[in-house]
């Protein structure tokens, strides 16, 4: 009956819209005039209800609210002070809420459900590091599309991804929720997750509106502790964290969530130059900004708010349009607007982006139309979806090391030892982030490999990596001294023709909150792999990971290293397909992996400084106890086959610099291989790095195959943004480089005039 009413109060006020002026300048856009018809009918509470998210009672991702507070949260749905909920689980759940916005309410309002649906909702796909390795746009945005069928067909509409935060740093443990250290790269995978959560209209019931985040600089927090400071030049802050927000603005992202840290002493969440002068200014954004979880309330914290009362003024002023679970909003905007210190202007501006996305998403039309029973019982876990989790997984392996072909492995008359904690468990694949997954519900790699039934396969834990099973363990107890297991690896390793070590980290040792101090393999696993290797040198090293590792020794003495991440439901059944070859590796590092932590930050797109090196006396740019070098470079990863590059031409046409280059798969297998382009600007107004990714290509080549690849770069893509904050292009000359990762040597100058 409820939901009757407003519909009709809506198009009474849109048709009588036509006949009176309204409030805001007519929109020729129906929606934006059903939005100020629903506006007109609005008290100011209710606007600032529509500013309040609230957690759901069934689910937290962030630090509980007091007794009191929460028990507000029902007493507010019922009067529409309610804007959105987030961790709301299950169609009947979901149901259930909408039905007290929309039925009890005066206005019946929809909420807007939100979910952290990161890299999957109940089926994961890999981690967003993971997937990005594998640089196909296609694969990812299909794995971001199956993510929306599975999180709508659950009632939700909103995710908060994707996370695009650029980060050089493998101590912060949400470099496994972005997509590494360079900003094209970045950009071009935001890209792909927006279009493949939104689709191509937000209003089909199994696409879900994104979410940009952390606006901004969280990825760079000193010393790769999570929620610490953050302090950049503006160079950096454009030509570096910006780039992929920007793109994720210009595909059509619907929201931004902001940040917890602070940028040069604002915190994010108050920073008015970040969400007013460049997001909704400079780049005309007219979604909405959600704070990130108790944001708004942590500005007291930072020392930047006196009090709640102030964080709501600072805030709503600043441009952020929603309060997630401070209660700030709800309480004090109403006062601080009568009192003057914040416009009703801004209140209406960030209702209206709200309402905006709730109308875009159909949810005026139908509130319940992702809250259908039958369709979520029928899509969750679906084939469709698994098979994507799987292909998602496939291509998301980078295979670091290959010494004497070990890989991949024969599938007949082997004795193959299985050893550590990681090669069984059903629970860390899936990641930090794998909130609506159900618990050991990932294949594991023993169960993969089980499945080839030509070889002889022993399993044995070697040493236990942590105690306790928790499903949201604050604190991880890894073991550090129980080596009673290792007996039994030892002895199956003596007897086995090849040794597979799946070693690395569990699932909570990154993700939010989960920074380390240290990068190496955890607990008693270095130990465990120098004592198999010990008896038994035939080794493959499988690592579960979800940041770069400091794995030196392994580098130096394992025949064969696969990085395998974390990646989700399907991890297992991808891993072996890898290793028996039945997937040939085709994954590039989205983010350089580190000698040593004493290295990091550490990354491709580096500055030359006045000392370059290597020099022969002792003042250059370097360590005395360390290599400049990284362990792997950005963009790097093998293939069973290998790839030959030659013939590299480029010339400037039209303005345009024109690029091409011969690549020959020289090996006797078919194979993928991402060709990338690199660029050097060699004298600028600001320093440039010495390398800048600017384009690739994922081309397939059949054994000894030739194709030749064209790359054609414009002229604004060899521009940059000075400390000015102004783009420039600025010609002089520059060094093209292309290969099969960042280090490659082959290279051409031209000038550009
Ligand atoms: C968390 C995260 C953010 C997430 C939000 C809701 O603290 O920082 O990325 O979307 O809260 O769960």
């Amino acid at each position: 009956m409820r939901k009757i009413l407003i519909l009709s109060l809506v198009t009474i006020s849109f048709l009588s819209c036509n006949q009176q002026t309204t409030k805001k300048i007519k929109s020729s856009n129906p929606i934006e005039q059903k939005v100020d018809s629903v506006l007109n009918l609005m008290t100011l509470e209710e606007k600032i209800g529509q500013m309040n998210q609230y957690n759901g009672f069934w689910d937290v991702t962030g630090p509980v609210p007091s007794a009191g507070d929460a028990a507000k949260k029902y007493e507010h749905l019922k009067r529409g002070w309610v804007g959105s909920m987030l961790n709301v689980r299950g169609v009947e759940n979901i149901r259930k809420v909408q039905k007290i916005a929309v039925e009890d309410s005066r206005l019946g309002i929809p909420l807007i459900i939100g979910f952290d649906v990161i890299h999957g909702y109940e089926t994961q796909s890999p981690i967003p590091l993971a997937e990005s390795a594998s640089w196909d746009l296609e694969a990812i945005k299909k794995s971001a599309q199956m993510a929306a069928k599975e999180a709508s067909a659950a009632g939700i509409n909103w995710t908060f991804a994707p996370m695009v935060d650029i980060s050089r740093d493998a101590r912060w443990g949400r470099v496994m929720e972005g997509a590494g250290e360079d900003p094209y790269l970045g950009s071009q995978i935001g890209i792909a997750r927006v279009k493949g959560f939104q689709g191509k209209d937000l209003s089909d019931p199994h696409t879900i509106a994104a979410c940009a985040k952390h606006f901004t600089a969280y990825g760079f927090a000193e010393s790769g502790k999570d929620y610490n400071t953050a302090d950049i030049g503006l160079s950096t802050l454009y030509n570096t964290i910006l780039p992929p927000f920007k793109s994720a603005h210009e595909a059509g992202v619907k929201t931004f969530m902001n940040s917890f840290n602070e940028l040069n002493g604002i915190p994010a969440t108050g920073d008015k130059f970040l969400q007013r002068d460049i997001l909704k200014g400079e780049w005309n954004y007219e979604g909405f900004v959600v704070s990130d979880w108790g944001s708004i309330m942590e500005m007291i914290d930072h020392g930047y708010a006196e009090n709640k009362n102030h964080a709501a003024e600072l805030a709503a002023n600043a441009g952020s349009d929603m309060d997630m679970e401070s209660y700030a909003y709800v309480n004090e905007l109403a006062s601080l607007v009568k009192e003057g210190k914040v416009s009703e202007e801004v209140i209406t501006d960030a209702a209206r982006r709200i309402l905006k996305v709730k109308f875009e998403l159909g949810l005026f039309d139908d509130p319940y139309k992702y809250c259908n029973v039958e369709r979520e019982k029928e899509v969750i876990g679906s084939k469709e979806i698994i098979d994507a989790a799987l292909d998602m997984a496939k291509k998301s392996i980078v295979l670091l090391k290959n010494e004497d072909n070990i890989l991949p492995l024969k599938k007949n008359g082997q004795k193959i030892a299985l050893i550590g904690a990681l090669a069984s468990d059903k629970n860390s694949p899936l990641g930090n982030w794998r909130i609506a997954a159900k618990d050991d519900s990932a294949v594991s790699v023993f169960e993969g490999m089980k499945a080839y039934v030509g070889n002889e396969l022993n399993y044995a834990e070697g040493a236990t990596l942590y105690a306790g099973k928790t499903n949201f363990p604050s604190e991880l107890v890894l073991n550090t001294t129980d080596k009673s297991k290792f007996q039994e690896a030892i002895n199956i390793a003596k007897k086995a023709d090849v040794v597979v070590m799946v070693l690395g980290e569990v699932g909570y040792q990154s993700g939010e909150a989960r920074s380390r101090a240290k990068l190496d393999l955890p607990g008693l696993q270095q130990e465990l792999l120098e004592t198999i290797f010990k008896v038994n040198k035939n080794i493959v090293l499988v690592l579960n990971n979800g940041r770069p590792l400091t794995i030196t020794w392994a580098d130096e003495n394992i025949p064969a290293i696969v990085e395998a991440w974390q990646l989700g439901s399907q991890a297992g059944n991808a891993i072996a397909q890898v290793l028996y070859g039945d997937y040939n590796p085709s994954g590039k590092l989205p983010m350089t992996f580190p000698r040593s932590v004493g290295q990091v930050p550490i990354y491709y797109n580096y500055k030359n400084t006045g000392r370059p090196g290597p020099k022969k006396e002792v003042f250059w740019s370097h360590y005395q106890d360390e290599s400049n070098k990284p362990l792997y470079p950005f963009g790097y990863g093998l293939s069973y086959t290998s790839f030959e590059y030659k013939n590299l031409k480029t010339k400037v046409e039209l303005g345009n610099i024109k690029i091409s280059v011969d690549v020959t798969n020289t090996g006797i297998l078919k194979g993928k291989e991402v060709v990338q382009l690199y660029i050097r600007d060699l004298v600028a107004s600001v320093t440039r790095p010495v390398r800048e990714l600017k384009g690739f290509e994922l081309v397939e080549f059949n054994p000894s195959e030739t194709k030749t690849v064209t790359f054609e770069l414009t002229k604004d893509e060899l521009g940059f943004y000075n400390n000015q904050r102004k783009f420039v292009v600025e010609r002089g000359e520059f060094q093209i480089f292309v290969g099969g990762s960042s280090d490659t040597t082959l290279k051409n100058t031209v000038e550009y005039k």
